[in-house]
C-alpha cells in the first residue's frame, strides 16, 4: 500500500509557506553567526561525488547537509550557496549542458523567488572576498589556490551545526512526511515476511512502498532475518530465503526533501520461541515509556539510564534474568543485552550534528560506561530525536558474561539466540511543555 502523496501541512499552513519563514529565520540566524565571527559572508559547497580509485564511476552522493539547509536539492553537485548580511542568498547552480546525463534542474516551487540564482557550467568556485567563511568538504578545490576565504572555522561550523539542532515548523513537517512514507515501507516490508521472502525480497518490497530508490535511502536499510537481526548495522540482503522464519528487524527510512526518518520494527516469525513475540511488546513498552518521558529539560543521558532499567526488569520478567534490576545493571548485563544508545538528534543527516557538544559547542562525549550514546545533551523544544532501544542476542558480548557467577538463564538465552536480537525505534519532536511522536502508530 502506498502512502498518500498529499503536501504537508500545519494547521492549515503550506509547506511552502513554511519553508519560506524556515528561510526567512535561517537568514537571520546567519547573519547573527557572521557578527559574532566577524565573516561578511558564509559560502556553503554541495559537495561532489568523488570517483572509485582508478575508475570513473562513483558511489552514490547526497549533498552536503548545511547546503540543504537552506535549499531542499539532495543530487546537486560543484554547486554553492552565498550567505551575506542583508542580501537574498545566492545560488550558484552547477547546471552545464551535457548529454550524457540530465542537467541539474529547479523544481517550479515557491522557494525558488527566494534565492538569486545563478546557473553556471564550470566547477570553479564563485568569486568570494577574502572575509568569507567556507563550509564544505573543500579540499580538492583549495588545492587548486582558488578558494580565498578561511576554509571550515571550527567554532563558527559549530555554530552553525547548533543551528541545525533545532527543527523549525518546516523541517518537522518534512520529517513527518518522510516518517508516513518509511511506514508505508516498513508495512510492505512485514507483509513480504509474512510471504516467506529473502532478506533482498524484503529490501525491494520496502523501497517499492516507500517510493525510493537504494541510493537516495538516508542510510543502507537493515533487513536481518533470524540471526542477522542481532547484527547492528547487518549490511547484506540474502537473496534466498532461510528455511526458518524465526524473526525479522527493519531498520530503514527515507528521505523527504533532505529530511531523514530512521525507524525500526522487528518481527516474530512463525518459528520463533515462544516468549520472542512477548519480548518484543516489552521492547516496545520500554521504547513507550522513554517516549512519555520526554520533555523540555530532561536529560538524555537519564532517558538512556532510565532505559537499562526497564530493559533489566524486562529481563527479570521474561525469565532470562533471576537477579535484581540493580545487580544487572551494575554487573553490565542490560549493557551486554543493548550495546547501543537510547538514540541520537535526527533531522538532514541520520545522527544528526551536534549530538555530543554543549549550546556552546564545546564537547559533550558520552561516558565511559556508555560509549556509543550519541546524544548526551538536555533536551529542548524543536529537537528531535530517535528513541530506540534493543535487546540482542550477541554471542560476541554475553558469552564473556558466561564465566561469571550470574543469575542468567542461559537455557533461554540459547533458545531465543536463533531470533538474532529486537530493537524498536520511532522519531520524536520536543515541544515546548512535551513531546510529539512524528512516527505513525504501526
Ligand atoms: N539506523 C541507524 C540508527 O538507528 O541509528
Ligand atoms: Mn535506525
Ligand atoms: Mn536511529
Amino acid at each position: 500500500m502506498s502512502p498518500t502523496f498529499s503536501m504537508p501541512s500545519l494547521s492549515g499552513t503550506s509547506l511552502a509557506e513554511l519553508q519560506r519563514r524556515h528561510i526567512h529565520d535561517l537568514q537571520k540566524a546567519y547573519e547573527e553567526v557572521m557578527t559574532v565571527f566577524s565573516v561578511e559572508a558564509i559560502a556553503i559547497y554541495s559537495g561532489h561525488a568523488m570517483p572509485y580509485f582508478g575508475d570513473d564511476q562513483t558511489p552514490a552522493f547526497q549533498t552536503y547537509a548545511h547546503f540543504l539547509h537552506w535549499a531542499p536539492l539532495p543530487e546537486v553537485q560543484h554547486s554553492w550557496l552565498l550567505i551575506r548580511k542583508g542580501a537574498r542568498p545566492v545560488l550558484f547552480l552547477y547546471a552545464p549542458e551535457d548529454y550524457w546525463h540530465l542537467p541539474a534542474q529547479l523544481p517550479e516551487e515557491a522557494w525558488i523567488d527566494e534565492f538569486d540564482v545563478r546557473p553556471c557550467s564550470e566547477t570553479t568556485p564563485p568569486p568570494l572576498c577574502k572575509h568569507t567563511a567556507i563550509i564544505g568538504d573543500v579540499d580538492a578545490l583549495a588545492a587548486t589556490g582558488s578558494l580565498v576565504g578561511v576554509i571550515q572555522p571550527e567554532a563558527l561550523l559549530r555554530a552553525l551545526d547548533e543551528l541545525r539542532m533545532y527543527k523549525s515548523d518546516y523541517e518537522v513537517a518534512c520529517l513527518r512526511e518522510a516518517n508516513r512514507y518509511a511506514i508505508a515501507g516498513h508495512q510492505a516490508a512485514l507483509t513480504a515476511f509474512q510471504g516467506a521472502s529473502s532478506e533482498l525480497d524484503i529490501q525491494l518490497a520496502y523501497l517499492a512502498a516507500s517510493r525510493q530508490r537504494e541510493s537516495l535511502v538516508p542510510y543502507q536499510n537493515i533487513v536481518g532475518l533470524n540471526q542477522h537481526a542481532g547484527v547492528l548495522h547487518y549490511q547484506h540482503y540474502d537473496i534466498d530465503a532461510p528455511r526458518h522464519r524465526y524473526s525479522l528487524l527493519v531498520d530503514a527510512g527515507h528521505r523527504y526533501r533532505g529530511y531523514c526518518a530512521d525507524l525500526t520494527r522487528t518481527h516474530a516469525g512463525s518459528d520463533a520461541p515462544s516468549p520472542f513475540a512477548e519480548l518484543i511488546q516489552a521492547v516496545t513498552a520500554i521504547k513507550d515509556s522513554i517516549i512519555d518521558a520526554i520533555a523540555p529539560g530532561v536529560s538524555f543521558l537519564e532517558l538512556h539510564e532510565q532505559m537499562h532499567h526497564h530493559l533489566a526488569e524486562a529481563l527479570i520478567t521474561h525469565d532470562l534474568f533471576h537477579g535484581s534490576a540493580e545487580q544487572a545493571i551494575a554487573a553490565g548485563v542490560t549493557r551486554a543485552f543493548c550495546p547501543h544508545g537510547l538514540g541520537h538528534s535526527l533531522g538532514l543527516q541520520v545522527h544528526d550534528v551536534a549530538g555530543k557538544r554543549q549550546p556552546d559547542g564545546s564537547p559533550s562525549p558520552a561516558p565511559d560506561l556508555h560509549p556509543a550514546l550519541r546524544l548526551t545533551r538536555t533536551l529542548r523544544p524543536h529537537m528531535v530525536v530517535t528513541v530506540e532501544p534493543g535487546c540482542y542476542f550477541i554471542p560476541m558480548l554475553l558469552d564473556p558474561l558466561r564465566t561469571q557467577p550470574l543469575p542468567i538463564n542461559w537455557t533461554l538465552v540459547d533458545q531465543l539466540s536463533v531470533c538474532g536480537g529486537i530493537r524498536v525505534e520511532d522519531n520524536v519532536l520536543v515541544t515546548a511543555d512535551k513531546h510529539q511522536n512524528l512516527t505513525p502508530s504501526f
